[in-house]
């Protein structure tokens, strides 16, 4: 029987200098044992710990490809749950901090979906005309509520490829979480603007008409990501006026306007990639949250290239800095202590569920 974990408050006055010799000797103890996975968003001070980085997508795939019994995961609650979906049963998935969520996708639960759907089905026949798309940014459960009608799962990489697959099947989408990747999408696949519409979920029928349903190939669930609705118009507008020569590149979470005066949209993996491939000496104005923006800055300066932040303000993404270096050596300690803290398992049905959406996506892209 597993005895009891080293609690926490052991870690918690710890200074962050004191838990990297600490991190270090767990990761040695543990050696093969435990693969720690970070997202290109993860503070420096946890990042450097990382055995393999990567966006959501990259990241989903290496859960499917590591043989470690241990998945440490430094990003944020979805993200270890997909791990735990898409690993092998005897592989453990763990979130460091389990306040480590994402605010975007407290935006949709199930109750509010079902009931869309329901809302939906009063207008037409959903389950006939309606693909559901979520944004792997999302619960667990509302994978597999794709999963079960007939939908899919997309990343900020691949989601004009996944709108082409659900075109290919029914006449229209409803796409959730996140208005903004949705609207980008579809704008970037030729939907005209007046063919997606925001769903406000507090209002009866969406805010909607029935007629506005029947006539919207897209209906974009009302929920954004608050880290990335701070880079504005005005600031790309700012930039090119002083760096006429200067280039922009934004993640499609941004706004629509941000998104169209950018000279490249991507998710961050696109974004590192775009960057490190630029030709020394360019200067670059980014829209993406700030550890990443700052990690590649600094990269990136030898080289000669200005990588500078879009918004005056920082915007970093609080929930995914909870994984902290205190938090990611008291799960290591404890894993070399033989006990598992804060793993990650989503119930068994819903898991089939949201890995046959899951798998769906990674057979498109
Ligand atoms: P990526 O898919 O680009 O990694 O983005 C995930 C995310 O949460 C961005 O806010
Ligand atoms: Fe969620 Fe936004 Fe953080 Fe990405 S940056 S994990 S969308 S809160």
């Amino acid at each position: 029987m597993q005895t009891a974990a080293i609690a926490f408050d052991r870690f918690k006055p710890l200074r962050d200098d004191a838990c990297e010799s600490r991190i270090v000797a767990a990761k040695a103890a543990l050696g093969r044992r435990a693969v720690i996975l970070g997202h290109h968003y993860q503070r420096a001070d946890v990042y450097k710990h990382a055995d393999l980085s990567g966006d959501s997508l990259g990241l989903s795939r290496l859960a499917t490809k590591t043989d470690a019994e241990y998945i440490v995961f430094c990003g944020v609650h979805f993200m270890a749950e997909v791990a735990d979906i898409l690993s092998k049963p005897e592989q453990t998935a763990i979130l460091p901090d389990m306040n480590a969520g994402c605010s975007m996708a407290d935006m949709a639960n199930l109750a509010k979906v079902e009931r869309v759907w329901r809302e939906i089905g009063t207008v037409l026949d959903a389950d006939e005309y309606v693909t559901p798309i979520t944004y792997i940014n999302s619960a667990a459960d509302l994978k597999a509520f794709c999963g079960e009608h007939g939908g899919i799962v997309c990343t900020s990489s691949n989601a004009q490829a996944i709108l082409d697959w659900a075109f290919a099947r029914r006449e229209k989408v409803l796409f959730f979480p996140d208005q903004h990747l949705g609207r980008w999408s579809g704008y970037m696949n030729g939907i005209k603007p007046d063919e997606m519409l925001v769903w406000d979920f507090d209002e009866p029928l969406g805010g909607l008409t029935p007629e506005q349903i029947r006539r919207a190939k897209i209906l974009l669930w009302k929920g954004h990501c608050s880290v990335h609705q701070m880079f504005q118009a005005q600031h790309i507008l700012n930039f090119r006026n002083q760096y006429p020569d200067g280039m922009v590149i934004a993640h499609p979470e941004c706004n629509f306007e941000v998104c169209k005066l950018s000279d490249y949209v991507g998710s961050t993996d696109f974004i590192l990639k775009t960057l490190q491939e630029a030709k020394p000496g360019t200067r670059w104005l980014v829209g993406t949250e700030l550890n990443l923006v700052n990690r590649l800055a600094e990269q990136l300066k030898p080289e000669g290239k200005v990588i500078q932040f879009m918004a005056p303000t920082v915007c970093m993404c609080s929930t995914m800095a909870r994984i902290d270096p205190q938090h990611l050596a008291w799960t290591l300690e404890n894993l070399v202590e033989g006990r598992v803290v804060n793993p990650i398992r989503v119930p068994a049905r819903e898991a089939e569920l949201a890995r046959a959406a899951l798998k769906r996506m990674l057979e498109v892209v």
